[in-house]
């Protein structure tokens, strides 16, 4: 176990570079199970769920290189379908194989997922939708089993625009037969991203960006190379770094189009943003306005950067609501806010969160990756030091993080905790 040491008061200012995104390139690294040979993807972070993908693909058959920020992905003719638990439980993202493997070997059997603890986070928009195109699917001890023989295609509604069910209906749908049209689709850059990498596979996908995608199977489809594009969460958790710290940094390879809501509302607590064509800087100068903020899915303002706008508004001048409708758990984390003398009270889907001058730094648990970057933020803001424990879950999504906070001027360190040294410091 390891944590970060967080000394409060510094001033983040210089330039960060945003890799590729977490939560495009495990779709594009499933995406690829659907064709025969190497693809190649480029931009891919190094990152623990990166890793983990990897080597759920290796289990496959695959053979996955990484070479410099490529990953070259060999899949073979006949690719196992089955994820495992011991895998599957580490990272609810693999679920994303299950629509490429029904697409491509008629069946697959993949471990029901553990993954972050933010929500009950079910699957059955997945069900239904493959269900609608053909398969059967039953979970039994603890795994999804799927077949059909060939998927066909059908008009499929999703109750919620859910990320995961899109992607999974996008990868089943275009090896089935027929025109599938997925309505209230999900329209995140990760799916125009991902729907990028399978038409350059030879899929066939119109309303591309849209929450209409209509595809048109074919019989199969070819490897192909992919950028993955840049992390919008990782851009915006900068942007947010540099308003709390109140500093000045450069966010290279941030698109700023992708973070509309978030950096206005940046703007709104009282921060510069400047966006050009090779990224975005945030400014700012004074002490932080309290800003209201609404999860919703894209292009609202995102549930990921939800837990790094509570910390920015527990150090605000005035009282900031903040209502979660995309993952109702994620208030687990306010808990660990307020060890840091955060003033926030939650009731259903709102939070009420009344701005400190200070936070006080003290011991605090991270229990996803969010989290425990936003805990990271605050311990920037805060008097004192501030220990972040369990910080796995930041290595699953932020490559490089403390070489960035280095960078910029943070005083951080990491350092490996005894055993139990977690819950000694707490009491
Ligand atoms: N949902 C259902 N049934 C389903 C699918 C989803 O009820 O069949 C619910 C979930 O329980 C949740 C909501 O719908 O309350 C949204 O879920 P969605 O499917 O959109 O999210 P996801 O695909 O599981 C991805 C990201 C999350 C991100 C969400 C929303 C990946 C690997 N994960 O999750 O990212 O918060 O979309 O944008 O792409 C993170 O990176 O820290 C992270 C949690």
């Amino acid at each position: 176990m390891e944590r970060f040491v967080v000394a409060g008061g510094a001033r983040l200012a210089g330039e960060v570079r945003v890799t590729g995104a977490k939560n495009s390139v495990l779709k594009l690294m499933a995406a690829s199970l659907l064709a025969e040979g190497t693809s190649r993807l480029t931009a891919v972070p190094e990152i623990l769920d990166v890793a983990i993908m990897s080597e759920l693909l290796r289990r496959l058959g695959c053979t996955v290189v990484r070479d410099g920020d490529a990953v070259d992905i060999t899949v073979p003719e006949r690719p196992g379908h089955e994820a495992d638990y011991d895998l599957v439980r580490r990272m609810r993202a693999s679920i994303a194989v299950l629509g490429p493997l029904v697409a491509r070997c008629g069946e697959a059997k993949v471990a029901l997922p553990g993954g972050d603890a933010i929500g009950s986070r079910g699957l059955d928009m997945h069900i239904a939708g493959l269900t609608r195109l053909g398969a059967t699917v039953q979970s039994e001890h603890g795994y999804l089993l799927a077949r059909a023989p060939r998927l066909t295609g059908a008009s499929v509604w999703l109750d919620f625009p859910s990320v995961g069910a899109t992607e999974n209906l996008l990868m089943a749908s275009v090896l089935a037969k027929g025109r599938t049209t997925i309505d209230n689709a999900a329209r995140e850059p990760d799916i125009v991203d991902l729907c990028g990498f399978l038409r350059a596979m030879g899929a066939q996908i119109g309303g591309v960006g849209t929450s209409t995608l209509e595809v048109e199977g074919v019989e199969a489809l070819w490897p192909a190379e992919h950028r993955t594009l840049p992390d919008r969460i990782v851009a915006g958790t900068w942007a947010m770094a540099a308003t709390m710290t109140r500093g000045d940094v450069f966010v290279r390879g941030g698109r700023a189009e992708h973070l509309e809501v978030a950096l206005g509302k940046l703007e709104q607590a009282g921060a510069v943003v400047t966006a050009s064509p090779d990224g975005f800087g945030v400014r700012m100068d004074g002490r932080p306005r309290a800003v209201d903020v609404v999860t919703l899915p894209y292009p609202g303002f995102p549930t990921d950067l939800q837990p790094m706008m509570m910390a920015l508004n527990a150090v605000a001048d005035g009282t900031a609501m903040i209502t979660e409708n995309v993952f109702e758990a994620r208030w687990m984390f306010v808990n660990e806010l307020t060890r840091l003398g955060a003033d926030v009270r939650t009731d259903g889907h709102h939070a009420v969160v009344r701005g400190r001058e200070r936070l006080s730094g003290a011991p605090v648990r991270a229990h996803d990756i969010r989290a425990g970057a936003a805990l990271v933020l605050a311990g920037l803001a805060a008097e004192g030091t501030t220990e972040v424990h369990d910080i796995a879950h930041i290595d699953r999504g932020y490559e490089g993080f403390l070489a960035s906070l280095l960078d910029l001027g943070a005083d951080v360190r990491r350092e490996d905790v005894p055993e139990d040294g977690f819950e000694q410091r707490r009491r």
